[in-house]
Formats: structure tokens, C-alpha cells, sequence
């Protein structure tokens, strides 16, 4: 069944208050709800229905009189008075049989909640939609000694707690945690003076993993203040780490509920990616309070109105964090290995869907990164200030709504007196536009001639030209530059731009920080991509002239057999030896294209590709590395190394990732000394799992990796890594078997999605492995797929999207993957969000 944007109806009945009493047992938590009705006088009535699934009704009444609802799958309808009245109903649910993790679940003993998109309805009888908000009182009865919801806590006694929540909210946005836990406490003083409480609870153990993460929410709540001048409402913030989650973490109100691996740090067990990126995520909870919760999503359709903003939110607070170039190209990376993705298959949707059957499967790169991105090209198109002012007003216009992209625009419009109905299309039309540029220089003037295009999508054959903010430099002939940054407004189909006044034809540095999420196309040579990698005075474009060039390189060295290009290494040993350039970047230009890039262009470029020949040239790319710049290698690698205790830092983090870089090139011709030296050495997880890496991609590392083991077999989250590593570097031939060796593990536990996606997840991203000729990759997928179905839909659905990029490859494979993909339509009870997965790639 399938769900239109166009088809939005206003809720007959709005709820003025909640109160929700838990009883809770692990098999039969009795939920008793109370909840005010009143007649929305903007809406027509209609027949009164609340969802509800896998609940069993006991009893129900209005207004105090027991009542016998028509009660189906998904809900109840009932006869109701006309006016405002009282609906009262008692379920029971299993938390402790709930393995989809979706509502109210057990994780290692402890009760937890998991609403958005639509989990409250397996909770209780209710209006489960966003824009049905009602203030919350819950009462939670139970053994556990912790007990918590949202809001405020009131009061509590013997046996039980009650907390209220004096904000408005959607449904999605309730979370109830109980259980035996201990926290780190912390505080924070608004600007305007209030003390809030704050809190991280974790299980007795992991107490000394909470500093980062408190560090972190206080760093967050301080920079929502001084840049969005958004303070936090409410008393009391607390943070729960689960080990059973579906996704990274929730911003239920007062309540954020946390995958652990996205909250639990210490320099001995999280790498410097870990410490980053829970930073990040603790910020974009956090600052869901105001985009999200504040003010929240009318459907699900808007999701990207809370998810693209507060994903540009996170993004700007890392940059001002830590390094700004850095994380644009960390970013810019990201989005074209999901999001470009994504937008070149079958699974191609517009940022704001216009229909669905399962929510949960457009959580995707892109309702966030490219979301994100849109909001991005708003702010470089209107200016900083505009865009500050902008949002104020929608502050406070919309605090307390269910709001659409409609609004948001709205908002800018009547703030800039902009129209924005072309860039409206960056909404609606799916794909990823191709932007084609070429030059023209006649009597001191330089011309630029674009022209864009954007590939049919699912559904989308033809597309309009979009609104492309294209921000462009010109360097001149020694290596100056001549034009400064400047934005050009491309909104036709073809567009030209020129600059005069020149004294000579400059070399254009084009679409600066990325300013728009395009794929250009322009022909070039390596002359100058080596010319902007020295001279360019933007780091993304230096960075991706860098990235072109190696991208060029390997092509031919995949397609014509061509040696590894010594102009790409010469240009590289200038580059990584410039010491006035940031570790961190030198570390990024190091880095090649992914596999799975090269697959994607060699498919557009007309060739099959063979993602074992990808992987082996990738790997003769590393050992011509090796050769080209021994030295300078191991003076990086000596240069890098850092004194003193551990600090995650983005400066320390900055040199350990070049020196490591460094050490991966190294170990491929030095045996792995380097490598088990720093390994034994190690007293912080970036070093010691760096070391590891570089052993087991050279074939060697049983001993350490055995080691390893005895060292952490009893910490979840390294063992996940544990996991995860041995899949990514095992020879493609071993990978699917290793990830089916690692599944009879002890250790291996299906039901908990970070190990399944620890081995699964690792398996889809290693794509000489998963792709081999033998089909034993997708064989296995999707037999364990089938297996997590029943328990799990929505991370079984989640990793279907290994198969979307099915269509690139050999006849051979398509009929594999298709014969997988077939297979796992045909089961008998295959859930909803894995059936429109399926259905959605098969149909390509
Ligand atoms: N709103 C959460 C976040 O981005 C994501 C929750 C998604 N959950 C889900 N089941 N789809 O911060
Ligand atoms: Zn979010």
C-alpha cells in the first residue's frame, strides 16, 4: 500500500493531553492511556481512528464509558461524541519479544523506546502522525531503579516515577528508558541563566566512557546559543546509551536515546573517526530540540525539513569545531559514495519524496546529506545574513508547529524577497544534475559555457534546470590568482559567464567548497589538474584536482593496462611534502578514489567493470606509492608520530591520520614492521587498529589480531570492529567466507544490528569481495537477509541497498544478484520495508 504527499488530510481530532501509565514486565507491560480529544475546527471530523499494532486491546472507554472498538491490524475506529472527550485504554505489549526495535524493547535488561517514524503506535492506541502533538505526563511503575521519560521529572516513590513534559509533541518524539543504569552527571547555565541538569546513562561499566560525549552536549548546547541563538526549555536533558539500536541515536524531547556506539568513547577503545563522529551526532540531536522538535514535520514527506537542517546544523558546528576544509571534503567524499549513489539507481528519490509504503526506508543519504546540501545552496545564494535573518523569522513563526518545505521556503522569500520557485526543484526532482563546462578566451576575456542535465530517475524522465550556485576562482598563468571567488546564478539549461580584462587566459578553479552537489564534467589535462593542485587557493578544488588526477590515472591503468601515472606521483610527493598544508588534508589527498567510485565511472564512461581488476589495480596504485616516495614516506611517518597522553583532538587526530596513512603505504614494502611495533606500543585504539589494518591488508596480523581478541573480548563496541576488520581486508576470494565463519562465532549475535552490520555491513562495503565472480557474496547476503527478516525489517531493509548499483555490472552477476533478489521476494512473510526495497531495486 502506498502513501502520497498530494494525498494529506489535516487530523479531525487534535489531542490536548496525554497521560500515559507503564506497568512494566518484560512479557506483559500493561500501558494505560488517557488521552483528551478535541474536535480540529480547522478539519472536518470524519471517522475517528487511532493507529495501533501488535497490541492487545483489554479495555476502552469514552468519557468513562466502556466502549467495544472495531479493532483490525493497524488500528481501532470507534463512535465518538461530537465535542471534546476523554478516551481511556489499556493495552498489553512484549517488550522483551520485540526484536524489530521499533516502540518498546528490552536491550540487555533494560526498557527503551524507539518512536520515530511510527513505533509509537506499537505502544499504544493513537493518533500516530506527526502533526498531532499533545503534552505528555507519564507515569512509569516497575522494579527498575532508573526510570525515565521526557520532560521534567515531578515526582517518584517506591516503585515509581513520574515526568512531565510541558512542550507540545508528536508521538515520535516520547521515549521512555527504565532500567539499572548510572550516570555522569554535568550541568549547563542558558545564557539567560538556567540551570539545566544533564545527564549520560550507560550501563554500570561504561561510566568512563561518558566525558567526551558530556563535552560534547555542552559544546553543542553553547554554539546553538551563540550562532542560532537557540537556548535548550526544559530542566533537565539526559542521554541513554543502548547497545541494541536500530540507527545512530533519537532526539526524543529531554530524552535522546543513543546507539552506544554513537555516545561511548575513551582514547582506548574509539579511534579518532569514532571521537568526530560522536560529536557530530551529539550535536545533531541536540539541535533537533529546535529543528525537529520546536518545530516539527507536518508528515513524513517533510522529513527533510527537520533532517536536511539539522544535518547542515551539525555540519557547521564540526566545521567551526575542528577544521572547515576538512570536514567539506569529509563530506563532499560521504555524499558521493551514498548519496550520488543512491541518485544514480534505482532507489533514486526526490529530497522531499512524493510517496512511499514504508517511512523508514527514506532515512537516506538523501533526506539528510542532500538535504543538508539544498540548505547549503540557500545560504550561499542569499548571503550569510539573509540567511541568519531568515531563520529567526522561522523561529518564530513556526515555534510549536508541524511545518512543510512550503513553509520554510516561505520564510525566505519574505525575508529576501526572493523567489524561489525554480530552486523549489531541488525538492522535487530526484538526481543528480550533470554540469558541463567548457572555455572560450578572446581579447582579455575568459568565458565560461555550462550547460546542465540531470538523468531520468524512477518515475522522473524528464527534468527542468535547476537553481546551480557555482562558485568559481580564476588563477592566472604564475599561479596567482586573478579573480577571487565569486558566485554565478546558473538557472537556464545553458548558461554562459565571463570575466574580462584579463591579461592572460587564467585557469578556472571551479565550483569552490563544492557550493553545489553536481558531477562536472570538463575536459581537462593532467598539466593543469597537477597546475590547480599546486596553486589552487581552495582546498576542495586543490583536493579534487588531486582526486581527478589519481581517478584519471587508474582508469587508464583499469582500461588500457597503462602504468601508474608518474605525473600523479610526482604531483602527490610535491603535495605531501608541502609542510605549510594541515595533516589532515595531506592525509584526505592521499587517499583514493573508493572501488566503488571507480565502478561508477568506468559505468558511465561505457565500460563494465570488473571489481576484481579495481581492486587489484587499486592495489598496484599503493605499491607504485610505496616505490615512488619511500623516504618521504617514512619522514611523515616519523614527522606524525605524537608524544603524550591521547587527545582527541582535531590537531593530534590530524597528524596521527597522516603519519597512518603513511604507515599503510610503508608496510606494504617494509613487512609490517612499522606496523607491529606500533601496534605493541599502542595505548590508544587509533594506533593500535591503524597497526592491525595495515598488517592484515598485507596478509599478515594473525598474532596481533589474536591478540586483539584476548585483549577486547569483552568490550561490544571493539569487538564490532574485531568483526568488521577481518571482513574488509580478508583476499576478495575469503570474504564472503570469512563474514560466514565470523557468523558461527561465539560472539556473533544476529539480533544486535551493529554486530550483524559489524560482518554484513562490511562484507557490502568490501566490493571485490562482495561482488566476486564466484557469487558466494550475494548467496550469503541474501540468506542472512532472509534469516533477520522476520526479527529485524528495518536493518534487513537498510542493507538491501548493497544490491541498488546491481545494474553496472556483467551479465553473469546481474543474473545473480537477480536471482537473490528474486529469491528473497518469494518469501512467504517478507516484511513491508524489505518488500518495497526489493520491489524498488528489482524494478530498477
Ligand atoms: N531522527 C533520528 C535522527 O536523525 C533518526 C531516527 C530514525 N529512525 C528510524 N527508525 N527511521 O537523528
Ligand atoms: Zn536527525
Amino acid at each position: 500500500q502506498t502513501i502520497y504527499l498530494d494525498d494529506y488530510t489535516a487530523p479531525g481530532w487534535l489531542v490536548e493531553e496525554v497521560h500515559l501509565t507503564f506497568r512494566l514486565a518484560p512479557e506483559a507491560t500493561r500501558v494505560l492511556s488517557k488521552v483528551r480529544f478535541v474536535p480540529n475546527p480547522d478539519a472536518p471530523q470524519g471517522q475517528f481512528y487511532l493507529h495501533g499494532e501488535q497490541l492487545s486491546l483489554i479495555g476502552a472507554s469514552i468519557d468513562g464509558t466502556p466502549v467495544s472498538p472495531e479493532v483490525t491490524e493497524d488500528g481501532l475506529t470507534c463512535d465518538v461524541p461530537s465535542g471534546a472527550f476523554t478516551w481511556e485504554a489499556e493495552v498489553e505489549i512484549a517488550p522483551a519479544k520485540n526484536f524489530a526495535l521499533e516502540g518498546l524493547y528490552m536491550s540487555n535488561g533494560m526498557y527503551c523506546t524507539q518512536c520515530e517514524a511510527e513505533g509509537f503506535r506499537k505502544i499504544t492506541y493513537y493518533p500516530d502522525r506527526p502533526d498531532v502533538m499533545g503534552v505528555f505526563t507519564v507515569r512509569i511503575e516497575g522494579e527498575a531503579p532508573v526510570k525515565l521519560s521526557n520532560g521534567n521529572p515531578v515526582r517518584e516513590g517506591e516503585g515509581w516515577a513520574e515526568w512531565h513534559d510541558p512542550w507540545p509533541k508528536p508521538a515520535y518524539l516520547f521515549a521512555l528508558v527504565a532500567g539499572d543504569l548510572v550516570n555522569h552527571p554535568d550541568s549547563f547555565t542558558t545564557r539567560s541563566g538556567k540551570d539545566v541538569a544533564l545527564n549520560i546513562w550507560v550501563r554500570p561499566g561504561d561510566e568512563g566512557k561518558c566525558a567526551f560525549g558530556m563535552e560534547a552536549l555542552k559544546k553543542s548546547m553553547k554554539w546553538d546559543e551563540d550562532v542560532y541563538g537557540r537556548e535548550y526549555d526544559l530542566d533537565i536533558f539526559n542521554i541513554v546509551a543502548v547497545d541494541d539500536f536500530n540507527m545512530g541515536a533519537m532526539e526524543n524531547k529531554g530524552l535522546n536515546i543513543f546507539n552506544s556506539s554513537c555516545v561511548l568513547a575513551s582514547p582506548e577503545t574509539s579511534t579518532d573517526a569514532n571521537f568526530e563522529r560522536i560529536e557530530a551526532i551529539i550535536a545533531h540531536e541536540y539541535f533537533h530540540n529546535w529543528t525537529g522538535n520546536r518545530i516539527t514535520c507536518r508528515d513524513w514527506f517533510q522529513l527533510c525539513l527537520k533532517e536536511g537542517l539539522t544535518v547542515y546544523r551539525d555540519s557547521q558546528f564540526t566545521s567551526d569545531m575542528r577544521s572547515a576544509p576538512v570536514k567539506r571534503i569529509s563530506d563532499v567524499i560521504d555524499l558521493r559514495a551514498r548519496q550520488f549513489r543512491e541518485d544514480n539507481g534505482p532507489l533514486a528519490h526526490p529530497v522531499r519524496p512524493e510517496s512511499f509504503q514504508e517511512i523508514n526506508n527514506f532515512y537516506t543519504a538523501t533526506v539528510y546529506e542532500k538535504g543538508a546540501e539544498v540548505i547549503g545552496m540557500l545560504k550561499r545564494l542569499v548571503g550569510d545574513e539573509a540567511y541568519a535573518k531568515a531563520l529567526d523569522l522561522y523561529f518564530t513563526r513556526h515555534d510549536g508547529q508541524a511545518c512543510t518545505i512550503e513553509d520554510w521556503l516561505a520564510v525566505f522569500e519574505e525575508s529576501t524577497g526572493r523567489d524561489l520557485s525554480q530552486f523549489k526543484r531541488w525538492y522535487s526532482q530526484a538526481g543528480t544534475p550533470r554540469l558541463h563546462v567548457s572555455e572560450s578566451w578572446a581579447d582579455g576575456t575568459f568565458t565560461l559555457h555550462f550547460r546542465q542535465e540531470t538523468p531520468a530517475t524512477p518515475g522522473q524522465p524528464d527534468k527542468a534546470p535547476q537553481v546551480l550556485p557555482i562558485a568559481v576562482g580564476l588563477i592566472g598563468p604564475n599561479g596567482d590568482e586573478v579573480q577571487e571567488t565569486t558566485l554565478l546564478e546558473m538557472t537556464e539549461s545553458e548558461q554562459s559567464f565571463s570575466f574580462t580584462g584579463l591579461g592572460a587566459r587564467p585557469v578556472p578553479s571551479i565550483l569552490r567548497e563544492f557550493s553545489a552537489p553536481v558531477i562536472l564534467h570538463r575536459e581537462s589535462d593532467n598539466a593543469e589538474r597537477a597546475f590547480l593542485l599546486a596553486h589552487d587557493t581552495d582546498p576542495y578544488c586543490r583536493w579534487e584536482a588531486g582526486r581527478t588526477l589519481a581517478k584519471q590515472a587508474l582508469m587508464r591503468m583499469i582500461t588500457d593496462n597503462a602504468e601508474p601515472d608518474q605525473a600523479y606521483l610526482g604531483a602527490l610527493a610535491t603535495l605531501l611534502s608541502d609542510e605549510t598544508l594541515d595533516p589532515a588534508f595531506r592525509a584526505l589527498a592521499m587517499a583514493l578514489p573508493s572501488e566503488d567510485d571507480l565502478a561508477q565511472t568506468l559505468f558511465e564512461t561505457g565500460h563494465v567493470p570488473d571489481p576484481q581488476r579495481i581492486w587489484e589495480k587499486r592495489q598496484e596504485m599503493r605499491d607504485a606509492m610505496a616505490d615512488a616516495m619511500p623516504d618521504l614516506l617514512a619522514g611523515l611517518f616519523a614527522a606524525h608520530q605524537v608524544p603524550g597522553t591521547y587527545q582527541p583532538d582535531a590537531a593530534p587526530a590530524a597528524a596521527r591520520a597522516l603519519a597512518n596513512s603513511a604507515l599503510a603505504l610503508l608496510s606494504r614494502r617494509d613487512g609490517g614492521e612499522r606496523a607491529r611495533a606500533q601496534f605493541a606500543k599502542a595505548d590508544n585504539m587509533t594506533q593500535e587498529l591503524a597497526a592491525l589494518s595495515c598488517l592484515l591488508s598485507i596478509d599478515a596480523g594473525e598474532e596481533e589480531l589474536k591478540t586483539f581478541y584476548d585483549q577486547w573480548h569483552d568490550d561490544r563496541l571493539v569487538m564490532d570492529k574485531w568483526f568488521s576488520l577481518q571482513v574488509a581486508y580478508a583476499p576478495p576470494a575469503q570474504v564472503a567466507a570469512t563474514a560466514e565463519r565470523l557468523a558461527t562465532h561465539s560472539d556473533f549475535d544476529m539480533k544486535n544490528p551493529n554486530r550483524f552490520r559489524a560482518t554484513f555491513g562490511a562484507l557490502t562495503m568490501t566490493p571485490a569481495g562482495f561482488h566476486h565472480a564466484s557469487g558466494a557474496g550475494y548467496r550469503l547476503l541474501a540468506d542472512w537477509l532472509i534469516k533477520l527478516d522476520p526479527l529485524n525489517p528495518q536493518t534487513t531493509a537498510r542493507m538491501c541497498t548493497a544490491f541498488q548499483t546491481w545494474t553496472r555490472y556483467d551479465a553473469d552477476r546481474q543474473g545473480m544478484i537477480r536471482a537473490e533478489l528474486e529469491r528473497m521476494a518469494a518469501q512467504p512473510k517478507l516484511s513491508r520495508d524489505t518488500s518495497e526495497m526489493v520491489s524498488r531495486i528489482l524494478a530498477n
